[in-house]
């Protein structure tokens, strides 16, 4: 009856649009200093968020995509054990506890102290402490 073959097959093809999606963004926001996001390639995308009109946001889908997407899915759903949903993760924990859990990790999750700037862990942060 659950075809969950092909449920994995779906998310499978999802997570590659994922990473497409990381290299338009990312190069969005490259261009998007000079251009005020008219020529904004958008394509029919279910990750989280990617229709945002807020750069901030936008910046933060895109650094998601690249480094979280993996562990914590397309709709911010979690794909771990654990507290890996974040969909609600604003109203668990403040900015500055997710900031540290991404600088520090635990739990299964990686450290990204050494793996992204201050600012990308803050701009992360504080798209994720919006999630209530
Ligand atoms: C290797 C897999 C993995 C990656 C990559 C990962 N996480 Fe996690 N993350 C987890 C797991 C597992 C948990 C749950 C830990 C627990 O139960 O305490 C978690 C928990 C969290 C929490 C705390 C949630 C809560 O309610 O306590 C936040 C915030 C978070 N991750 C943000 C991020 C962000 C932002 C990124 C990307 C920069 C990221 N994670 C990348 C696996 C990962």
């Amino acid at each position: 009856m659950m075809k969950t073959g092909g449920m994995k097959e779906m998310k499978r093809s999802l997570r590659v649009i994922g990473w497409m999606a990381a290299g338009l963004l990312a190069a969005a926001v490259l261009a998007g200093c000079s251009s005020s996001g008219g020529q904004n390639n958008k394509q029919d995308l279910t990750v989280v968020d990617s229709d945002s009109t807020d750069p901030a946001v936008l910046a933060a889908v895109a650094l998601y995509i690249d480094n979280c997407m993996v562990c914590h899915g397309v709709q911010l759903e979690g794909r771990m054990p654990g507290n890996a949903n974040l969909q609600h993760v604003g109203s668990r924990l403040s900015e500055e506890e997710i900031v540290n859990m991404i600088l520090n990790g635990g739990n299964g999750m990686i450290a990204f102290k050494d793996r992204l700037k201050e600012d990308e862990i803050a701009t992360l942060a504080k798209w994720l402490a919006t999630k209530k």
